[in-house]
């Protein structure tokens, strides 16, 4: 019988880029972490460094995040599985700290199944300690929403995703009222639970929905059941205690890639609070999310945009609302992959990059869609702010002092030329080089990845 090679079979996918390898430390594990509010590209990031690792490996958020991967002509739009699976013989790990909603994850399984990518249990694993994302997270989400602004004239919506993901990781606090993968493979188990946590949920969700005007229809806990037990059975082949496999492997020398989901300024401790995602997308979360001590992650690198977006509600002291911005928007494409939502677009704030890449111990930093900034003839980058007449000497914790402060540009000149085509440091027009040491300059952290385009090969190691 003969088969087809999978799309990512290893035959198809070595020698991306040059240099790669040179990225992190030949010892000790690395992570791949947004410095941002998200959507950096850390997913064509991860994709190119997966050859080099035994094993990808997610530790926080949910179907709220989007990755899209460029590999030759397809785009692959990814939300809950590492961007490894696009590496053949790499095994994909959705650590405890990530919340799984597997009507999502099986259709994402299903839609690169259909694309010719090898989907199964032996390079897709996922701790039976991650937590459920169920249908009531999803209403209590929208409902949440709906009741914060109801009745006001401003807007102080957190302006989510819509994915359940804050309700998920609220319950996993609460612990009474959790899911966690490994319940779904005992289908008795399941209907207790569910028997017991539904009726508080229609109770509080009906109250919820009354206080904002909106209508809502009770969940059935035994529907809930069967749907959920029959996840669990699709799914069984991929559940595992995930952080023995991971200490095993490194017990056995492989390597391991720590895949951010979201990002640094969207931590719910560390982040814009409460303008952040419920989860450590920071890379302090790594640890918590999957069980491996801090002391093995050496290498840790900060993927930045060369502009700043943000989606959702939240302060965003370089935002623009001018041409400069609606260019930055369409050249950069920038609308939500998992939401479709236009993204708010500023200048690059080195600010809030000084502040993320501390955070977060970047040892290098990946500079992507540089390409989209070509043509500009002058380019501002925030690098500070002011305050009440006061500069600024760190970056502030409090929502409401980051919403008023008065960002200081600095202006430098555009590059003119398309970039696109570089394939080297040295090929960059200078002025592009220059933007890049003021960022290097303002960091702290050396530029060691540029990329200049969607696909593997318009990437610069440095
Ligand atoms: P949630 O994660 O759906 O609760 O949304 C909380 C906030 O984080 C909202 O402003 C979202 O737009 C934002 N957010 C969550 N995930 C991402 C992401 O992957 N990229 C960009 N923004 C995100």
């Amino acid at each position: 019988m003969t088969t087809t090679p999978s799309v990512n079979s290893p035959t198809k996918r070595e020698s991306p880029v040059a240099g790669i390898d040179r990225l992190t430390a030949s010892s000790g594990h690395t992570a791949i972490v947004g410095l941002q509010w998200g959507d950096e590209g850390k997913g064509k990031i991860v994709d190119l460094l997966a050859p080099h690792f035994d094993l990808v490996v997610r530790y926080n958020g949910g179907a709220n995040a989007g990755h899209s991967v460029q590999v030759g002509k397809e785009r692959y739009a990814l939300h809950l599985i590492p961007s490894g699976i696009l590496s053949r013989e790499k095994i994909n790990v959705l650590g405890n700290g990530v919340v799984i909603d597997p009507n999502k994850l099986l259709e994402e399984i299903d839609g690169l199944r259909k694309r010719g990518v090898h989907v199964a249990g032996d390079n897709l694993r996922i701790s039976d300690r991650a937590h459920v994302v169920l249908p009531y997270h999803k209403s209590q989400d929208a409902l949440m929403e709906a009741a914060v602004s109801h009745g006001r004239s401003d807007s102080n919506k957190i302006g989510t995703t819509g994915r359940g993901i804050g309700p998920c990781y609220a319950d996993k606090a609460l612990r009474s009222t959790a899911v966690r993968m490994g319940d779904l493979l005992d289908p008795r188990k399941l209907e207790e639970r569910l028997a017991h946590i539904v009726p508080i949920k229609n109770v509080t969700l009906a109250a919820l929905a009354q206080s904002c005007d909106q209508s809502f229809e009770p969940f059935d806990p035994r529907k809930l059941a069967e749907e959920f037990a029959e996840y669990g059975k699709k799914l069984k082949e991929h559940v595992t205690d995930a952080s023995h496999l991971l200490h095993e492997s490194m017990a056995h020398h492989k390597r391991l890639l720590f895949e951010g989901a979201n990002a640094t300024l969207l931590d719910i401790d560390h982040g814009t609070y409460p303008y952040v995602t419920s989860s450590n997308c920071s890379s302090l979360g790594v640890h918590t999310g999957t069980g491996v001590p801090g002391h093995k992650v050496t290498s840790i690198l900060g993927v930045v945009k060369a502009y700043q977006t943000r989606v959702g509600g939240g302060p965003m002291p370089t935002e623009l609302h001018d041409e400069v911005g609606n260019r930055i928007r369409e050249r950069g494409h920038e609308y939500g992959t998992t939401t479709g939502r236009p993204r708010r677009c500023g200048h690059l704030d080195l600010m809030a990059l000084k502040y993320a890449a501390r955070l977060s111990g970047a040892t290098g930093i990946c500079l992507m869609l540089l390409d989209v900034l070509a043509g500009f003839e002058t380019l501002k980058v925030c690098t500070g702010y002011r305050h009440n007449g006061q500069t600024l000497d760190h970056y502030p914790g409090d929502a409401d002092v980051l919403a008023a402060v008065e960002p200081i540009y600095q202006e430098v000149p555009g590059f003119g030329d398309e970039i696109t085509a570089c394939k080297n440091f040295a090929d960059l027009p200078a002025k592009a080089r220059a933007y890049i040491e003021l960022i290097e300059q303002h960091a702290g952290v050396s530029v060691k990845v540029i990329s200049v385009g969607p696909a593997r090969d318009q990437t610069i190691v440095r």
